[in-house]
């Protein structure tokens, strides 16, 4: 089995896939680490020099590979991977495949994105939390359809542990 963590930045994709790979003895790998290895740029610079949608096909491709690739393994996606082409329908349908939707609200996801905006390209450029509150709820307003769409659905805005009981439990 594949597990594949998804939902909006900020989340917490990267701790709690970590968290989970050491309780679950999987390997652990994180979407955007990975393309920035791949293409030896960081995700800032790939969106300034190639552009949003160059970015949007080399992270469906680069998933795509990984999925053909081993089992027991964590994925953690970008908040934007499964919002893009068919990537939603393609997990869902991939019976290796478990997605969950660590769900935040946002004014948890604001306090957290604003301290931690600048190396994201979408949201750098916002200069007040009043901002980026109203970009993540519309942002969130139209990528909910897709995270809503997987197979599991925990609340993240508990402690790291009890999401991680939450994750287990509903897994198993
Ligand atoms: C993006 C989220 C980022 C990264 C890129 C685009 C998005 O990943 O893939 O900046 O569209 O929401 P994180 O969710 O890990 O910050």
């Amino acid at each position: 089995m594949t597990i594949v963590l998804l939902g909006y930045m900020g989340c917490g994709k990267t701790f709690i896939g970590s968290q989970l790979s050491n309780v679950l003895n999987y390997e652990y790998l994180d979407l955007d680490a990975y393309i920035e290895t791949e293409e030896r740029m960081t995700i800032a610079d790939i969106f300034k020099e190639k552009g949003e949608l160059y970015f949007r096909k080399i992270e469906k491709t680069y998933l795509e590979a990984l999925l053909k690739q081993s089992d027991k393994r964590i994925i953690s996606l970008g908040g934007g991977t499964p919002c893009y082409f068919d990537t939603m329908e393609t997990l869902i349908a991939n019976s290796k495949v478990k997605t969950i939707y660590l769900k935040v609200s946002i004014p948890v996801l604001t306090a957290r994105l604003f301290k931690e905006k600048s190396h994201r390209p979408l949201i750098s450029h916002l200069q007040t939390e009043d901002e980026l509150s109203e970009f993540i709820g519309k942002h969130l307003f139209e990528r909910s359809p897709f995270y809503n769409k997987s197979e599991i659905i925990v609340d993240a805005n508990q402690a790291p542990t009890d999401i991680i009981n939450q994750v287990v439990l509903q897994l198993f």
